[in-house]
């Protein structure tokens, strides 16, 4: 572990999407490419924390010097997460699936000859982010939340903070033509309770050192 302000602390981040199961060969997954998570982690790594990061199958590798935990779904994500805890901070940047197939087949489904189309059902998720936020006894002294947002970037991430009960939103206008979906630059928006912060066109790994330095800042008033 690195010397840092973060020295000492245990920190937790989600990362990268989740795979939703239809059958044992086929999944619902999403675009998320685990590209910010994973340069979080990293930040808060070089910033001397014990980092566990909790990834689905993302397509940017984990940063050294962090402990892994891989999963697929939403619901071993929120496992993974419980049994990661206590932990100082968590940041919760994993794009969960919000819905899972109800009941997955045990075996593939196959084209029976007749023209038939399957039908999937679908259950709701757990809301990881919301459920740790939420928690009556254990809970991070920060959490941090992520919002995508297309149209009222900021309004909407203030009613998600209430919303989720987190301390912290990053919101992000991932809206096309701002480029940034699947780019390696972010404008992010840093909604506390005390009002926004409209940080600057930056770069992945630069919004990930900055928000390291705000997280190590809060943890390290609270010392
Ligand atoms: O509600 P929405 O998906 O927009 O919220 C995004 C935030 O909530 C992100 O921080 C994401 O990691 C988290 N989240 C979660 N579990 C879910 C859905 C979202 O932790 N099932």
């Amino acid at each position: 572990l690195m010397d840092g302000p973060l020295k000492g602390r245990h920190v937790l981040v989600t990362s990268g999407p989740t795979h939703e199961p239809i059958d044992p060969v086929r999944y619902i997954a999403n675009r998320s490419s685990g590209a910010q998570g994973s340069a979080i982690a990293r930040a808060l790594a070089a910033l001397g924390a014990k980092v566990t990061f909790v990834t689905g199958p993302a397509e940017v590798p984990p940063p050294a010097g962090v402990h892994v935990v891989r999963v697929e779904t939403a619901r071993e994500m929120l496992a993974a997460v419980e049994a990661a805890l206590p932990a100082d901070a968590a940041v919760f940047a994993a794009a969960v699936a919000d819905w899972r197939v109800a009941s997955a087949s045990g075996s593939k489904i196959k084209k029976d000859g007749s023209g038939a189309l399957p039908a999937l059902d679908f259950a709701e998720n757990p809301d990881i982010l919301a459920t740790v936020s939420q928690m009556k006894q254990g809970r991070p002294g920060l959490v941090v939340g992520f919002a995508a947002e297309t149209d009222d970037v900021i309004a909407n991430a203030i009613a998600k903070r209430a919303r989720k009960g987190c301390d912290w939103i990053v919101a992000n206008d991932v809206s096309p033509e701002t480029g940034i979906m699947g780019g390696a630059e972010n404008a992010v928006h840093l909604i506390r309770a005390d009002g926004a912060e409209d940080w600057p066109r930056m770069g992945k790994a630069e919004v990930a050192a900055k928000l390291a330095a705000r997280i190590a800042g809060a943890l390290g008033d609270e010392a």
